[in-house]
């Protein structure tokens, strides 16, 4: 029986995440440097929302280049042929045409090898259409519709804002995960919570704008209570696929849908809470907490009292099992649909393999309308996994390092973007001005547009594909008959 089979010789066993990719914009601002050009006192970005750096596109890229950047590189950096993806999803919100998917878009880089036999299109609510999608490949794949191939899963966005306090909740980046079977990094079975409800906190009605429309006060209640009915859902199925009580004891990081660094901290005290509404005989153990008595979930939504209690309370838990993950939602701001998964690689970057294994990841994705939901991943140390953890991480390691070598641009130059892009959105024909050259190489990026709105692609500096490294070693097979 083969490895990636269950006892039946036909469903495939530990089923997850085999690669990570993730692509990012060289190019960023300084948050620091956009409180003082925006006129904000000093620490509101900074320390009020707790960014540091900012990514952004330019008119050179649009959410098509970044998800053909990001594919690419996944299939060099794991030497995969496109014949061994039968699936490919793509989770965004990035809408550049109302009836052409991006997914069709990448059909591109498969047409080479002449595999056109690829199910699989795009998904999009707000933040959460790279978790939809990833739930849907794995869904293919353990169901009777698999054909035996791996799954591409693209979550990918440009997070831009008109100007005022969204906009340094900006960002930009995707980020491609290859599923397959006998993973290093799998999704529990049973243990997922998901709350859906209709609600106008953000969406984006302005078809002829990137920009979205925002209440944001509401887009942060909206996240909490998510964050609250997605975790009861979550504790009462893993309930009965645990056989005991799930708490944050069980998890051993904890990893948000990150729109910016201080949400984060905010959502993991949130946990902390709901724990207690559900065991008030801990609040024994943190008597620092008993002005929590006779308080709800419901009533505490937005108090800030409750809020920085119960942050100061979580601190420990925090650089235990939180604060690596925040890297890429720190340095790049909200990627949108690819938020989670930068986190993802953020630990995975960062903590060292032998850390990792037999671990539990809790995961939260929130997208607004809204859509949200929690699972969790275990992390496999198995030696003969399709690709090892070690690989896995070995393979994300110069994340740190890469998001230190970008260009940090003024503010004044990177409105002057901004300005551009919103002007140029759709425009047809078009050419981009900005030079190439402020991309990293091996980039894709918009040659042309014609009067039809057909784009043109090109790759910037194909000898920036040296950089990537080799192959991860991997044991990626597939089935006879494909
Ligand atoms: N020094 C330190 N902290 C400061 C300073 C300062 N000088 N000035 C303000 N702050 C703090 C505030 O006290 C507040 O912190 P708190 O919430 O812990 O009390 C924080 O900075 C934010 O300031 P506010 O004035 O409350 O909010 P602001 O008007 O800046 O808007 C918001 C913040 C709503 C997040 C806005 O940026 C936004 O709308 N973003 C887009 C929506 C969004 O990201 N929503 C999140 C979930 S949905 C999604 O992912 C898209």
């Amino acid at each position: 029986m083969a490895a990636a089979e269950d006892s039946s010789g036909h469903w495939p066993r530990n089923v997850g995440i085999l690669g990570l990719e993730i692509y990012f914009p060289r190019q960023y601002v300084s948050q620091e440097e956009l409180e003082s050009a925006d006129g904000v006192s000093t620490g509101k970005y900074t320390i009020g929302l707790e960014q540091c750096k900012m990514g952004f596109c330019s008119d050179r890229e649009d959410i098509q280049s970044i998800c053909l950047t990001v594919v690419s590189t996944l299939f060099r950096r794991y030497g995969l042929s496109p014949n061994q993806v039968g699936r490919l999803e793509v989770g965004t919100e990035t809408i550049l045409d109302k009836s052409k998917s991006v997914k069709s878009v990448l059909m591109q880089l498969f047409a080479e090898c002449g595999n056109h036999s690829v199910e699989g299109l795009d998904t999009t609510n707000a933040c959460y259409g790279g978790t939809a999608a990833v739930f849907n490949s794995i869904n293919w794949m353990e169901s009777s519709s698999w054909d035996g191939r791996l799954a591409v899963v693209v979550a990918a966005d440009i997070a831009v804002y008109a100007a005022g306090p969204a906009r340094p909740t900006g960002g930009a980046g995707a980020v491609a995960m290859l599923i397959g079977p006998n993973a290093p990094l799998v999704f529990e079975r049973g243990m997922r919570g998901t709350y859906m409800a209709h609600s106008y906190d953000f969406y984006k009605p302005n078809l002829s704008s990137e920009y979205p429309t925002v209440d944001g006060a509401k887009t942060l209640s909206c996240y909490l209570e998510a964050l609250d009915k997605s975790y009861e859902d979550f504790c009462k199925k893993s309930k009965h696929a645990l056989g005991e009580e799930f708490s944050l004891d069980k998890a051993d990081f904890i990893l948000f849908h990150s729109p910016f660094t201080k949400m984060v901290r905010k959502s993991l005290g949130r946990l902390l809470f709901n724990d207690i509404a559900r065991f008030p005989e801990m609040l024994e153990r943190q008597p620092e907490l008993q002005s929590l008595v006779g308080r709800t979930l419901s009533d505490t939504v937005g108090d800030r009292t409750v809020e920085q209690l119960l942050v100061k309370s979580t601190t420990a838990m925090w650089n235990e099992k939180t604060e690596l993950s925040t890297l890429t939602g720190r340095n790049i701001g909200n990627m949108y649909t690819a938020s989670l998964y930068g986190c993802l690689a953020s630990l995975l970057a960062q903590k060292p393999a032998g850390e990792l294994k037999g671990r539990r990841l809790l995961m939260y994705s929130y997208g607004s309308g809204l859509a949200a939901s929690m699972f969790s991943i275990q992390c496999r140390g198995a030696p003969d996994a399709a690709v090892t953890l070690d690989a896995l991480c070995e393979s994300l390691s110069a994340l740190p390092k890469r998001l230190l070598s970008r260009e940090r641009v003024t503010p004044e130059q990177y409105r002057a973007v901004m300005d551009l892009r919103q002007e140029k959105h759709h425009a047809a024909p078009y050419e981009p001005v900005t030079d190439v050259a402020t991309l990293w190489p091996g980039t894709y990026y918009i040659e042309s547009i014609d009067d039809m709105h057909r784009r043109v692609y090109s790759v910037h500096d194909k000898s920036g594909f040296k950089g990537e490294q080799g192959h991860v070693p991997n044991n990626l097979t597939v089935p006879n008959g494909h």
